[in-house]
């Protein structure tokens, strides 16, 4: 005879009704009340599952996610995922044949949009946005993506690195660290540069948290990224074009609006577009201590990036030559070379004898020692630091 009979199913019902009465969750009060029938360990996973496919990401990737250091997954169609861990692009073997067909991917596409707030079909087979609270998707659909549907999503941990994290872990030279921080307590205006990925954006919010404490800082942004550990921080987001075509607020405008927000510095956290020309006018009258990115593979090339900027704008090379070199006192590149991310020069924006924009070197970093550039007099007064050994 057994000692301990299996429950009846009404006793069953009523133990889970209980539990669920005593304020447990429909998984625990199954678990408990029905042992056998179901092990916790299968209705917790469920339970993820569930919340995946709802927020649109879905089980297969959701470990992806899960996992700290992964920073960009790309999903190529059926044909293979590939994950950043900061060390380069790497395959995800285990999910090799995760995907039956295309039309799997593309499900997941489209929830991943749907959850972003927009769509994703044949009329609209392209798009951009955020997922949550801080996962940037991108994704094609076919027949613009040759292979099949291509999702492309970069997640940004919120890790605030302070300018201390930064230097230990090499992406600020310590040599380097007292000019930055004199570029932002001299309220110099500055831009940063590197290649996708690179951590401008990183770099850039640990900066700004070393921004006095009674000083408001106005963020125009594509969107909300930078998260600066500081008490008066306010952002402005752009906003696309509806469905059909209208409602958009360019990032220009928005730059003009917050002029009149009494900013103390203004931030653009990624100059792309016509915009430039407004931040470079804000900077050039009176807006001091301003702080922008750029997309540029070497400190060298920027110049060139902010002409074809301003060309969208309809600026003249010398014009946009003339705005620059006075709004603007100083260049720091971060470079990203396997996997490790470090600020390799400062340069200052000059014009050459033929009057062409030129990023002349101030200071270069070559990963063990710091060198002094033909700019560097110029960047040491503009920051006081003519007498400073570094
Ligand atoms: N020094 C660092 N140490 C560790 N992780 C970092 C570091 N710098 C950046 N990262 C991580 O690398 C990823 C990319 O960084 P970030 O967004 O700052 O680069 P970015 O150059 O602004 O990129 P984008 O070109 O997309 O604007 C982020 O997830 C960030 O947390
Ligand atoms: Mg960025």
């Amino acid at each position: 005879m057994r000692a301990d009979p299996a429950p009846r199913s009404e006793e069953r019902l009523r133990a889970v009704r209980s539990e669920l009465a005593g304020g447990a969750t429909v998984a625990e009060a199954l678990a408990r009340g029905m042992p056998g029938l179901l092990n916790v360990r299968s209705i917790v996973d469920a339970g993820s599952d569930i919340r995946s496919a709802v927020s649109g990401i879905g089980p297969v990737l959701q470990p992806l996610l899960d996992d700290a250091e992964v920073t960009d997954i790309l999903v190529n169609s059926i044909r293979g995922v590939w994950v950043d861990r900061g060390k380069g692009l790497e395959r995800v073997t285990e999910l090799t044949g995760a995907f039956r067909d295309d039309t799997e991917v593309r499900d997941m596409a489209v929830r991943l949009a749907a959850a972003s707030g927009q769509r994703l079909d044949d009329q609209s087979p392209l798009v951009d946005g955020t997922v949550g609270s801080g996962i940037r998707l991108h994704a094609v659909l076919p027949p613009l993506a040759a292979e099949g549907t291509m999702i492309s999503l970069r997640v940004h941990r919120r890790v605030n690195f302070s300018v201390e994290d930064l230097a230990d872990n090499g992406m600020i030279p310590r040599p380097v660290l007292p000019v930055l921080l004199a570029l932002v307590e001299r309220r110099a205006n500055v831009m940063i540069s590197g290649a996708t990925g690179s951590g401008k954006t990183t770099l850039l919010a640990g900066l700004l948290s070393e921004v006095p404490r009674a000083e408001r800082i106005l963020i125009i942004e594509e969107r909300q990224e930078l998260r600066p550990y500081h008490p008066h921080v306010v952002h402005l987001q752009e906003r696309k074009a509806n469905v059909q075509g209208v409602g958009a607020i360019p990032m220009s405008e928005l730059v003009r609006a917050a002029l009149r927000m009494r900013p103390d510095r203004i931030v653009l956290g990624e100059c792309r577009g016509a915009e430039v020309r407004d931040v470079l006018a804000a900077l050039n009258t009176g807006h001091e201590g301003g702080w922008a990115t750029i997309h540029a593979n070497s400190a060298a090339d920027v110049p060139a990036r902010l002409t074809a900027l301003g060309a969208l704008a309809g600026l003249s090379e010398s014009t946009m030559a003339a705005q620059a070199v006075a709004a603007l006192d100083a260049v720091v590149h971060v470079e990203r070379e396997r996997g490790s991310r470090r600020v390799s020069q400062i340069a200052v924006l000059e014009r050459t004898r033929e009057r062409e924009l030129a990023a002349v070197e101030a200071l270069r970093w070559d990963g063990t020692a710091l060198h002094r550039g033909p700019s560097w007099s110029k960047l040491a007064r503009r920051l006081g630091m003519e007498d400073v050994g570094l």
